[in-house]
């Protein structure tokens, strides 16, 4: 069976106090109503917060994880955070190639190849995220670029590492903008990925692959979305913010899945 992950992605958002608070009342509502224990959760703050999080979040079984990563391994690179540092402390998860890090930082598919080798090479689960923009959908080419995503990023992974890898489908267009993707346009492409991987790693590579949804993902769709056979978790932006909507989707998981 696959694991059911949810990770929060915080962004740049929430200042120390505000983080430690948040955490706290995530931390208090898992207590007294726990997640099935075949779900994993996942935070992910900010990188300054990342210690923090990870210490107050340690009785909970909270897993944490980075925003991103350098994909250079050390040295001269002013403001680089690399997998190294993080693994270092015990950070065993980081999202990479977000969709705003494509648009806003210049990453190409290229430069998020070689942040999901650092990560491996560090046992960082990478959680990778793919996805077409409003343009791509409505000109019927989201396919074509997710395939082009998804196959430079798996193009040349370490055999031996690559099940580590973790996929989020996250179409831009629903990205912050609470137009969410329908349960049906979620799972075409979820399994359309693992379809993909599965001619790069075989059928039972892929079955084993988590691959998430994100985009407006909240506490009144998520039950729908994570039904969907090849839906195995989200990456949640916005919602992440607020613990109670949080907790509430961390519970969407269905029973028989
Ligand atoms: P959102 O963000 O849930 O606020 O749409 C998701 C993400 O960007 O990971």
């Amino acid at each position: 069976m696959r694991d059911k992950i949810l990770a929060g992605n915080w962004k740049m958002n929430k200042t120390f106090g505000e983080a430690e608070e948040l955490i706290d009342e995530i931390a208090d509502q898992l207590s007294k109503k726990p997640v099935n224990s075949d779900v994993q959760i996942i935070i992910c703050p900010p990188f300054p917060y990342l210690e923090m999080i990870r210490d107050l979040s340690e009785e909970c079984d909270i897993q944490v994880g980075a925003q991103n990563l350098s994909q250079f391994e050390a040295g001269a690179y002013t403001g680089e955070v690399s997998a190294a540092m993080l693994s270092s402390m015990q950070i065993g998860y980081c999202i990479i190639g977000h969709s705003e890090r494509r648009q806003y930082f210049g990453e190409t598919d290229e430069i998020i190849a070689a942040k999901i080798k650092q990560a491996l090479n560090e046992d960082i689960f990478p959680i990778f995220c793919c996805g077409e923009n409003l343009t791509e959908r409505e000109s019927g080419r989201h396919f074509e670029v997710v395939q082009k995503q998804v196959e430079a990023a798996l193009s040349d992974l370490p055999a031996d590492k690559a099940y580590m890898i973790i996929i989020a489908y996250e179409p831009v267009w629903a990205i912050g903008t609470g137009k969410v993707a329908s349960p049906e346009q979620a799972q075409e492409m979820h399994a359309f990925i693992r379809k993909l991987v599965a001619y790069k790693f075989g059928e039972e590579f892929a079955e084993n692959l988590s691959i998430l949804y994100g985009g407006s993902c909240n506490p009144s769709n998520a039950a729908e979305l994570f039904k969907q056979p090849d839906v195995d978790g989200g990456l949640i932006g916005g919602a992440s913010l607020k613990a109670a909507d949080f907790i509430k989707i961390a519970h969407s998981f269905p029973e028989d899945k």
